[in-house]
């Protein structure tokens, strides 16, 4: 049960997280049956559907250093439902898509085929049904040390998540920037050897690290897919008018984390020292 912890306990803050996974859908719900979904309210629940599958993603690979950073382990047993709603977004998506389609599994078959997008995001959707197939108790104790490695695959998935966000986010690519951002500043912290990733002073290097990495990405796509020239996104980079780009977020978000971090490290330490003594 989703509300309980490892020891078969109910847990307020379990169960809180649980029902918080279904506001996005209840939100989108309530907009559409307010009729404030725009004159194409499948595509816009489509669209909406994508943008919380990325972000459940993300929150999902953010567990294991939300743990180390923030010394908080508590945080581990979000992992498998995180994952979940991820998935269950991802099938909502596309069944949306469907639903754009008036269910033509023919016509659908033949666009994933044929449009590269799609197919990256058949792709991700085939990958991250199999982790949520696999995530339970069942299937971790029959595939044993396997399950670790398939379950690893969800990095690359995200990749190619975040591929189909940018493409099908056709000319303003902010918010597939800002979800590329936060990927760069969790694959930088992966890559730390594992005795420095609960090392506050790095914390705020990686910040700072996932900014211009965000910058990068954000250049680089628009000189691949739009030709404008670096200086000018780079420039756009430096302005705050009229709203900062989205590395200034990165930057600003994973400072924040890293304060945080250090600020529960700094007053855990004398519980910590009376407990050894
Ligand atoms: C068979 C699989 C998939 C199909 C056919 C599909 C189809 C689409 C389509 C048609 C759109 C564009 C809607 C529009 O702007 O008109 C879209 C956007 C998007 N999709 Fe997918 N998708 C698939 C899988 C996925 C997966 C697995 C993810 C996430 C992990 C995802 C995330 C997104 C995001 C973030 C957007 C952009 C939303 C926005 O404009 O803000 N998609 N997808």
């Amino acid at each position: 049960m989703p509300w309980k912890d490892a020891a078969g306990r109910f847990s307020w803050f379990k169960l809180l997280v649980f029902l918080g996974l279904f506001l996005p859908a209840a939100w989108l719900l309530l907009r559409g049956f307010a009729g404030d979904l725009g004159g194409r309210p499948v595509t816009e629940l489509l669209r909406r559907c994508g943008d919380w599958t990325v972000r459940f993603l993300l929150l999902t690979l953010a567990v294991s250093p939300a743990r180390a950073v923030w010394d908080w382990p508590g945080v581990v047993q979000l992992r498998r439902m995180l994952g979940v709603a991820t998935g269950c977004y991802a099938l909502a998506h596309v069944s949306l898509y469907l639903a754009q389609q008036n269910f033509s599994l023919v016509f659908v078959a033949g666009e994933i085929v044929k449009r590269f997008y799609l197919t990256i995001g058949f792709t991700t959707l085939c990958g991250l049904t199999t982790l949520l197939i696999t995530s339970t108790d069942g299937w971790q104790r029959r595939l044993r040390g396997g399950w670790k490695k398939l379950h690893r695959l969800i990095f690359p998935l995200a990749v190619l998540a975040l591929i189909h966000y940018f493409l099908q986010s056709k000319i303003d690519v902010t918010n597939a920037v800002f979800a590329a951002g936060v990927f760069a500043w969790l694959g930088c912290w992966r890559l730390l050897p594992r005795r420095l990733q609960a090392q506050p002073l790095l914390f705020a290097a990686l910040a700072v690290a996932a900014a211009l990495a965000t910058v990068g990405i954000e250049t680089l796509w628009y000189a691949l897919a739009t030709g404008v020239p670096a200086m000018r996104v780079l420039a756009a980079n430096l302005q705050v008018t009229p709203w900062p780009r989205p590395a200034a977020w990165i930057g600003a978000l994973f400072l924040a984390v890293a304060l945080i971090g250090t600020t529960r490290r700094w007053r855990r330490r004398p519980r910590r020292a009376a407990a050894l003594a």
